[in-house]
């Protein structure tokens, strides 16, 4: 007899697991629209449009953007889960209109394309970097441009969006997350000398997001140089989360890790090819003497770690996957943008001749938008560590389950 037992893949997803804060988006970059779910928000936490508007913008500027950025002006609609300019705590749904959608319907409608302008905009070049071949290959497209649309950073607006509203729900408990530009190819920036406050407002007010000013000028004009010769940049994002409490993530599990959920998230950002926390990449370089961060106590310091505190933070504020309650710290490195005006040599899918690859309009250089969309990452992993820890369906549950914990702590002997 047959057997009517459920696919493997059913049953190892029993109901009730991941049901912290969780987000799906759904668009493609020339679509109609982006859209978003984010579930596991709190009830009564106050949803500040102009927030969420600020990241967007953030994330569309930058030295080094293309023409497209010109076109968009991101605005997410809330379809629901807010009400009264407050959650719910219920599924928050949002749309984010792609404003070139007009010009694209032709090529990009769900029904009712117009065959001549699909074939028109049809890639067959598959771009070395990008995702066209393997997703050509994967799903059997011929045309590569149902890989390419989704696999495009545009999906990024959408994570970008609930990303404000994860820091939202940080800054309830004072939480904050800076996030700055410390690399762009050969140039490297310095801000060992500015404070927090001072990181932020440099790095907001540069075309190129980064804090140093000095070094802010020799990128754009390495992103002039590598544009004017058909060529493009990647470099490092950091990311900063200051007065996050000790104790969320575990080392109980490796999928509880706060180190490993954090490079996780910040390494699904589209070119994000490496994740550091910490100095962990010059860790290696080190003996242990001069590599952990030795444990001091004073009745003064701040109750998120119960007095304890470090005078140095390489571990960039987690160990055992546990945050210590110093800042953490997550730098990604993004790789130089796929799309080359000198484009580099491929193989055509249809013919399997040598040729070019495809030219998309593309950017010269996205770290600063790449500094935006991994704060916006970063947030989120730490505000779902937080709603695991503190839960609560509303935030004045949260809020009391927090205090209590940090009471707690304190009391520790
Ligand atoms: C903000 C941002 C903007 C990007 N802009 C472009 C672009 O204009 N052209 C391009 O080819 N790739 C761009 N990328 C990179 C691609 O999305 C990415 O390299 C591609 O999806 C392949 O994924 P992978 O690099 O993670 O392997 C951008 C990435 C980000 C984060």
């Amino acid at each position: 007899m047959a057997q009517c037992s459920p696919p493997f893949h059913l049953s190892a997803t029993p109901l009730g697991k991941n049901l912290m804060l969780r987000f799906l988006t759904a668009g493609e970059s020339h679509g109609q629209a982006l859209v978003a779910i984010l579930e596991g928000v709190p009830a009564g936490l106050e949803i500040r449009r102009e927030f969420i508007e600020t990241r967007l913008a953030a994330r569309q500027s930058g030295y080094g953007r293309g023409a497209r950025m010109k076109i968009e002006r991101d605005r997410a609609e809330f379809l629901s889960g807010v009400r009264d300019g407050r959650t719910l705590g219920t599924p928050i749904a949002l749309l984010i209109p792609n404003k070139d959608w007009a010009n694209w319907q032709k090529v990009m409608a769900p029904f009712k394309a117009d065959a001549i302008a699909v074939e028109d905009r049809a890639v067959h070049r598959p771009r070395p970097g990008h995702a066209d071949l393997a997703g050509a290959l994967k799903f059997m497209h011929t045309d590569m441009r149902s890989v390419l649309e989704r696999a495009s950073a545009r999906e990024t607006a959408a994570k970008t969006a609930v990303g404000a509203i994860g820091e939202m729900l940080l800054l309830e408990f004072d939480i904050s997350i800076v996030a700055h530009v410390v690399r762009i190819g050969g140039v490297a920036a310095d801000t060992s000398r500015l404070s927090p406050k001072q990181m932020s407002r440099a790095s907001e007010k540069s075309p190129v997001r980064c804090a140093d000013t000095v070094a802010a000028r020799k990128m754009m004009k390495a992103i002039d140089e590598a544009g004017s010769e058909g060529d493009t940049l990647g470099g490092i994002v950091e990311a900063i989360a200051f007065n996050v409490p000790a104790g969320l993530g575990s080392h109980a599990q490796h999928d509880r890790r706060l180190d490993a959920r954090l490079a996780a998230a910040a390494m699904a950002v589209p070119a994000i090819k490496a994740v550091e926390i910490g100095e962990g990449v010059r860790l290696g370089q080190l003996r242990g003497s001069q590599a952990h961060d030795e444990i001091f106590y004073s009745k003064k310091k701040g109750g998120r770690s119960a007095g304890f505190y470090r005078k140095t933070n390489r571990a960039g504020g987690i160990e055992g996957g546990i945050s210590n309650g110093e800042n953490i710290v997550v730098k990604a490195t993004m790789k130089p943008i796929p799309t080359l005006k000198k484009p580099l040599r491929s193989v055509s899918l249809k013919t399997k001749r040598p040729l070019t690859a495809a030219v998309e309009r593309s950017d010269v250089c996205a770290v600063p938008a790449a500094s935006v969309i991994v704060r916006a990452a970063v947030a989120l992993e730490i505000a779902n560590a937080m709603i695991e820890k503190f839960g609560g369906d509303s935030l004045t549950e949260m809020r009391r389950n927090f205090e209590s914990y940090i009471d707690s702590m304190r009391k520790l002997r």
